[in-house]
């Protein structure tokens, strides 16, 4: 039997309480989450010994999601990764986002939904029990037009799958990418991922400039160190002197999912625990992010280091810099088409 208890998890420095839910299933695997940015702040598997760990990078105040967490299990939007110049036009008229990635917007810009404060509730349903969390965009937040309605619900279900909903309708055309920013180590923090295996369902990849703005190419992954199609460890290949993994300083790029409509498009697997996850999605693209900006120097949960990729994250999206690249999927929200969108974790043990 699932269950969810519903507490404070904390105050922001303005005095805002930040309230937490936290639900589990009879074998003790489960996950939290909080209003801050409808963040993930923890997700517990067993292991092949039926151990459970938390597998997801994360912080004990909600303070420190505000100053220094890497968007660390957020919900990210109003559009997730970067805008090139944070600049695009729509219906012929130019709008200027703030820049806060260098030249570029990056995951929805100064104050993106991962620094609002959602409004969650408990949900059950069908397929389990989880939370749900809404949130108002108003019109020209962040300079994007159209007072954009979010909606994001958590469920768990009894085999072990966290299912991702998300339901949401705009008053007018705006640029829209939603993704859950989730830190991945199956580990359980503060070793490498690099020695996870990972396995991507993409025969392209979309490579970027030195900004990592996608060049707007959609090149083949074969003889690249892009290519996932047979799992490998996620290390392997990350230190070959490719102008790519340069830009990136090691992976950070999405790669294209094979295939149309909700389907699995990777596996991340921990072969010294046999935890396992995979990702099923019906967007179009994949960001995989080897934590390249994990420095060294982030203390967290439970006074634990984060190393240089002791993390991954996996972000299903739409393409980076859609709104400036006509060939990519279009990544408008309409009002007269609103967005429902699934991505499911699925675990497991080998
Ligand atoms: C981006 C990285 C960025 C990170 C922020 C990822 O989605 O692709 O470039 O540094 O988010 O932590």
């Amino acid at each position: 039997m699932t269950t969810i208890a519903e507490d404070l998890f904390g105050t922001l420095p303005d005095g805002r309480p930040v309230r937490r839910w936290t639900v589990r299933d009879g074998s003790g695997a489960g996950f939290s989450v909080m209003e801050l940015g409808a963040t993930i702040l923890t997700l517990d598997v067993p292991d092949r010994h039926g151990a459970v760990a938390d597998v997801v990078l994360g912080f004990d105040d909600p303070s420190r999601y505000l100053t220094e967490s890497p968007y660390c299990g957020a919900v990210v939007g109003r559009v997730a990764n970067r805008i090139a110049g944070g600049r695009f036009t729509l219906g012929g008229k130019a709008c200027q986002l703030a820049c806060n990635n260098g030249p570029n917007s990056l995951h929805g810009g100064t104050i993106g939904f991962d620094k609002r404060l959602w409004s969650g509730t408990s949900v059950t349903s069908a397929e389990g029990r989880g939370v749900r969390f809404t949130l108002t965009s108003p019109d020209g937040e962040e300079g994007y037009p159209g007072t954009v309605e979010v909606s994001v619900t958590y469920v768990w279900t009894e085999d072990q799958r966290l299912i991702v909903d998300y339901a949401v309708t705009s008053s007018a055309p705006t640029p829209f990418n939603i993704s859950q920013h989730s830190y991945w180590n199956l580990a359980g923090a503060g070793t490498s991922a690099l020695d996870h295996l990972l396995r991507i369902e993409a025969d392209r990849y979309l490579p970027v400039d030195e900004t990592l703005i996608p060049t707007g190419e959609l090149a083949p992954v074969a003889g690249t160190p892009f290519d996932f199609r047979v799992a490998k460890p996620i290390g392997r290949d990350i230190e070959i002197d490719d102008i790519q993994l340069r830009h990136g300083g090691g992976y950070d790029h999405n790669l294209v999912p094979n295939g149309s409509g909700l389907r699995a498009v990777a596996e991340l697997s921990d072969p010294a625990s046999g935890r396992q996850m995979t990702l099923a999605t019906d967007q179009p693209g994949l960001q995989l992010y080897s934590g390249n900006f994990l420095d060294g120097t982030i203390i967290g949960k439970g006074g634990t280091l984060y190393p240089h990729r002791s993390a991954v994250v996996l972000e299903t999206q739409h393409f980076p810099d859609s709104p400036n690249q006509p060939h990519f999927p279009d990544a408008i929200l309409r009002p007269e088409w609103p967005l429902a969108s699934r991505t499911i974790f699925a675990f497991s043990v080998a």
